[in-house]
């Protein structure tokens, strides 16, 4: 008891030396004076210190209490290069914690950030899973005042560069810690120091998506900044210009080449020139700098023809290329637009195919993550056993269907055949597909109404390209949220299309049999039962999207639906009563876009009515999207009103089906 007292007061006295770069107060309140939760605090601010510095990761949780409203958690991290500074780290999270009692007082809960460490404390228990909630309240941004020279396009585009390198690597190692240096270069005068860090009982990937949402917190104005730091409990994000970290920096970055706007720099490194490279480079520089002259005054010719493209192109060289490669790269690009690999650089590339390179199993076969030795990553999808189409007739579908771009699409590079294999290559997209964000409680409130609704109108302008803009009429017929893939910037591609028609099942007129491709739950029921589809079968499967979006709710699961058994119905009844806002996903309330809310409910459900006609067309949906004004029909009853989603109906329309609601299926029906 004395020695608890003890303890009080030297928590309480040793106030004045405290510092820290930053803090967060949680709002759960304030502790009593004296009281149990106080000195279960100073047991933690006791041992924790200690314990964190003892610990081979230098990271300690601890809990103090017995049960009750009194329970305190804590959790202390050193930066990951304290191990040789062991007395620096444990001096550091004492120090925090007096600093707390300074910054917040009384207060509950607390964040505290220092250059050496972190601690947090709270009467909730902290989780090691991803929780957005807890993160944004322990949210603290750090920006230096002075900003870096040069072009702030070309700096802030290195600068994101350099932090969304370093947060890789971090998530990658075991420690979940990592340093990273880019040398002074063509896009920064000066060297960049950089670290990222999450605590180490995150998983690799739930680390990457706190560190991606902390890099995602850097705006237009702070990346040009000339040192920052992003932080929350989990994870951590910092760069400066001078080194602030012990020990040699674990990764070099070479800054990706500047954008394609600016006229491409003659490739450039960080080697100093050495008297021999001069006439070496020189005339070749001048030869280069002529042909560029050339490429961007064919470029700016076409680009009236060709809007979207270009700005996939630029994006895809400033990821994926470094220094002359870029112009080998832009001319082939230009040249052809479309390549056939060679199956031994598929192989090469995708690692013979192995496990730990597969995405995932996508509607018409396995989806791999590949990698070129030029350092280009592509994703690879491997067909299914595919009609015998000889390769000729397979290339020039292909090769029509990359024809197809637009923002809204997924590009497709080029394809590959070698014997019954068929292979598609598409342009990588590392932040994986929309049901991954929608349908998943942490993740989902990265996604606000306003980046939800960006993304319904970004799929909308999609699949309007594609059913009436584009050279030819596709229609997706499975458009679903594994489709939707999402780029670095959230922004909707749909991916998938002309797969159908890849697959020859559109010439279908003149056959006695047809193919019903789609996912249950998704297909609009002229589609599902009777094989018919049109640009109407995408509008309905649009709207079932639309719906999911704003409820943050599978369609196919059918609990949360009331007496409903999908939640189709239940959106409708909803609707009908007035009662829309139950619909709404939770992470979006409070509601502070209600109209627009409603009118997309009003939208989503217009585009799944039961009969064909009566759904808009996707021009009319982008119309409705657009105006805020416009009055919208009432929508009438919703298809599969009153029908279980699912095999059930497959058996009762009499096809050959076997397949879960998820999945796509790919089925011959008799006429
Ligand atoms: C907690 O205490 C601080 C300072 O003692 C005070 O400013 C704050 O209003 C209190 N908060 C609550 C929720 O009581
Ligand atoms: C808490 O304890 C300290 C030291 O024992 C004492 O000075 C202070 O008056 C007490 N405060 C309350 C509110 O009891
Ligand atoms: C610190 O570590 C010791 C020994 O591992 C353990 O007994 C103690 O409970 C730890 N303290 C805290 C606050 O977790
Ligand atoms: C150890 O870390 C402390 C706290 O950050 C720091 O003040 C001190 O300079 C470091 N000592 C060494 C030898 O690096
Ligand atoms: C996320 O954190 C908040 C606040 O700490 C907590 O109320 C909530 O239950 C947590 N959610 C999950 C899924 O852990
Ligand atoms: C992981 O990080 C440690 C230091 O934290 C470093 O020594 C090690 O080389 C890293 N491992 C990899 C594979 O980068
Ligand atoms: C960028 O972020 C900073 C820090 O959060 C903020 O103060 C500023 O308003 C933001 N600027 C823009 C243009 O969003």
């Amino acid at each position: 008891m004395a020695g608890v007292l003890l303890v009080i007061v030297t928590f309480l006295l040793a106030l004045p030396t405290a510092t820290a770069i930053g803090k967060t107060c949680g709002h759960a309140g304030n502790y009593t004076a004296n009281g149990t939760y106080q000195s279960n605090l100073a047991s933690l601010a006791a041992t924790l210190p200690s314990n964190t510095s003892s610990s081979p990761q230098l990271f300690a949780t601890a809990t103090a209490g017995e049960g009750g409203p009194d329970v305190a958690y804590a959790l202390a991290l050193c930066r990951g290069d304290m191990t040789g500074n062991l007395t620096g780290c444990s001096a550091c999270v004492a120090a925090a914690f007096r600093y707390a009692q300074l910054a917040c007082p009384n207060a509950k809960a607390a964040s505290v950030y220092d250059d050496a460490c972190l601690l947090g404390f709270s009467s909730q228990a902290y989780s090691n899973s991803n929780n957005v909630t807890q993160d944004a309240s322990t949210l603290f941004e750090f920006w230096n005042s002075g900003e870096l020279a040069g072009d702030a396009t070309v700096v802030s585009a290195a600068v994101e560069d350099l932090l969304a390198q370093t947060v890789q690597e971090a998530a990658d190692n075991t420690t979940r810690f990592a340093t990273a240096v880019m040398d002074a270069s063509s896009a920064v005068s000066q060297t960049l120091y950089s670290m990222a860090q999450c605590t180490p009982d995150l998983a690799a990937g739930d680390c990457l998506t706190c560190l991606r949402w902390v890099v995602g917190m850097v705006n237009a104005t702070t990346s040009v900044r000339n040192g920052g730091r992003v932080l929350v409990l989990r994870c951590n994000v910092r760069f400066e210009t001078f080194l602030f970290y012990q020990g040699s920096p674990m990764k070099r970055i070479t800054p990706s080449s500047s954008p394609a706007a600016a006229p491409p720099p003659a490739p450039t490194t960080n080697k100093r020139i050495k008297p021999w490279v001069i006439p070496v480079v020189v005339v070749p520089a001048l030869a280069i700098v002529a042909f560029c002259f050339i490429v961007v005054y064919c470029r700016q010719k076409r680009r009236r023809h060709r809007k979207g493209n270009l700005r996939l192109r630029q994006k895809y060289t400033n990821n994926k290329l470094q220094g002359g490669d870029e112009l080998d790269w832009e001319m082939e690009a230009e040249l052809s637009e479309f390549s056939v690999f060679d199956f031994h650089q598929i192989l090469e590339a995708t690692n013979n195919f192995s496990e730990e390179n597969k995405l995932g199993e996508g509607g018409f076969g396995p989806v791999y993550k590949g990698q070129f030795p030029d350092g280009i990553e592509i994703a690879v999808k491997r067909l299914a056993s595919h009609s015998g189409q000889g390769f000729m007739e397979f290339k020039n579908e292909v090769q029509l269907i990359a024809k197809l771009q637009h923002t809204n699409l997924v590009r497709l590079l080029g394809c590959c055949s070698q014997g019954e294999e068929k292979i598609l290559v598409y342009e990588y997209l590392p932040n994986k597909s929309l049901d991954f964000f929608i349908f998943d409680e942490n993740r989902k409130s990265l996604l606000d109404w306003n980046k939800r609704l960006e993304i319904i109108e970004g799929i909308a302008e999609g699949l309007l390209y594609l059913h009436k803009h584009s050279r030819l009429r596709v229609i997706h017929r499975d458009l679903k949220p594994s489709n939707i893939l999402l780029d670095s910037e959230l922004n909707p591609k749909i991916s998938d299309f002309g797969l159908a028609k890849i697959f020859g099942s559109n010439n279908t007129e003149e056959s006695t049999t047809r193919r019903v491709v789609g996912t249950y739950g998704y297909m609009a029921p002229e589609y599902a039962s009777g094989g018919l589809f049109s640009i109407k079968s995408d509008v309905f499967s649009f709207g079932v999207l639309v719906i999911e979006i704003i409820s943050g709710k599978r369609n196919s699961s059918s609990h949360d639906c009331g007496e409903f058994i999908n939640i189709l119905g239940y959106a409708w009844q909803l609707y009908e009563e007035g009662k829309w806002s139950e619909l709404i996903d939770s992470s979006l309330v409070p509601m502070h876009e209600s109209a627009e809310m409603m009118r997309c409910v009003n939208i989503g459900l217009l585009c799944v009515q039961e009969n064909a006609a009566d759904r808009p067309t996707m021009l009319d949906v982008i119309a409705m999207l657009s105006s805020k004004t416009k009055i919208l029909d009432k929508p009438k009853h919703p298809a599969y009103f009153n029908v279980r989603v699912g095999n059930e109906e497959a058996s009762t329309t009499g096809t050959e089906l076997s397949s879960n609601n998820e999945k796509t299926i790919s089925a011959t029906t008799a006429r």
